[in-house]
């Protein structure tokens, strides 16, 4: 009975830990003039946007590799002209950026949900899929794992996109600049809706997209060092490439099998926009890793 119990607080603590961490000690609102605001104690984060200006956050921590992870609830109703973002971006120039976009729409349309790579300061990776789901009713949890083999976007725990490093056919991959988590939710009616023929409806404003469970099981980069959390690397080890379970297994994370099967499920029946099959964009030929597997 006893032991029972202890089992039972034991698992609310993991629960509570896997729920992620409190925006108060994480994350740094970082503009918008009190449009972004931190409300239940620190659970929740909320942005809004209205016709004067958009709101955002950054995360406090800078990190080089993780497992990022954010449960966000998208402007619901008329959310056309409005862009909520979630990001791993690092400065200048050359910079490394890993974005998840979430485009708004007229009410009963459907969101984009437009995913971008940038390596050394260079993009033009864009995937853009539909959702199985509609994100503006409950809180869907949007993933970036980021290891030095492979960029996996993820829905709900569904891989969507592997960008894999093929730095051996000559094609840059992010792992030298650390990145800082961005959010953000602003207003681009000039292109984002319907390529921009369909304009915010400010009488609807301000707009609203929230944010919980914000969690960083991450390498943090500070005072130019690496500090992953215990055990990452030497899990990676001891499981192998295909590691799953343990603190740290997302070091070495690949797409098993049924994961691959299942990520080309999901790009068969819901992406809309592939950068890998626009070859009028690349009239000197589609990127290398589009033909690399
Ligand atoms: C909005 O809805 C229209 C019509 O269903 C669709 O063509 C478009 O891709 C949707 N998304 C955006 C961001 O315009």
């Amino acid at each position: 009975m006893r032991s029972f119990a202890l089992g039972i607080v034991a698992m609310a603590c993991m629960l509570a830990i896997a729920q992620g961490g409190n925006f108060f000690q994480d994350a740094d609102i970082s503009w918008g003039q009190g449009r972004g605001k931190i409300v239940e104690g620190g659970r929740q984060l909320d942005l809004t946007l209205d016709k004067a200006s958009g709101s955002g956050f950054q995360s406090k921590s800078e990190y080089l590799f993780g497992k990022i992870d954010m449960q966000i609830k998208l402007v619901p109703g008329n959310s056309a002209g409005t862009v909520t973002t979630f990001y791993l971006s690092s400065q200048g120039a050359t910079h490394d950026e890993i974005d998840f976009e979430f485009l708004g729409n007229v009410t009963g349309e459907p969101y984009t949900l437009h995913t971008n790579v940038f390596t050394q300061g260079q993009g033009q990776r864009e995937q853009q899929f539909r959702l199985w789901f509609d994100p503006t009713k409950d809180f869907h949890t949007y993933s970036i794992i980021w290891n030095p083999q492979h960029v996996i976007f993820a829905v709900d725990g569904n891989p969507i996109r592997d960008f894999k490093n093929h730095e051996a056919r000559g094609v840059a991959f992010p792992k030298t600049q650390p990145m800082r988590l961005y959010a953000s939710l602003w207003n681009a009616d000039d292109w984002a809706t319907q390529g921009g023929r369909v304009k915010a409806d400010w009488s609807k404003a301000p707009f609203v997209a929230s944010f919980r469970g914000f969690n960083a099981d991450a390498c943090v980069w500070a005072n130019g060092k690496q500090q992953c959390p215990v055990g990452t690397m030497e899990t990676a080890a001891n499981t192998g490439r295909r590691g799953r379970a343990g603190a740290g297994s997302w070091w070495s994370q690949d797409l098993s099998d049924m994961s691959y099967r299942r990520m080309r499920w999901v790009q068969r029946k819901f992406m809309i926009y592939n950068y890998c099959t626009d070859a009028k964009r690349f009239p000197q030929g589609i990127p290398a890793e589009c033909k690399l597997r």
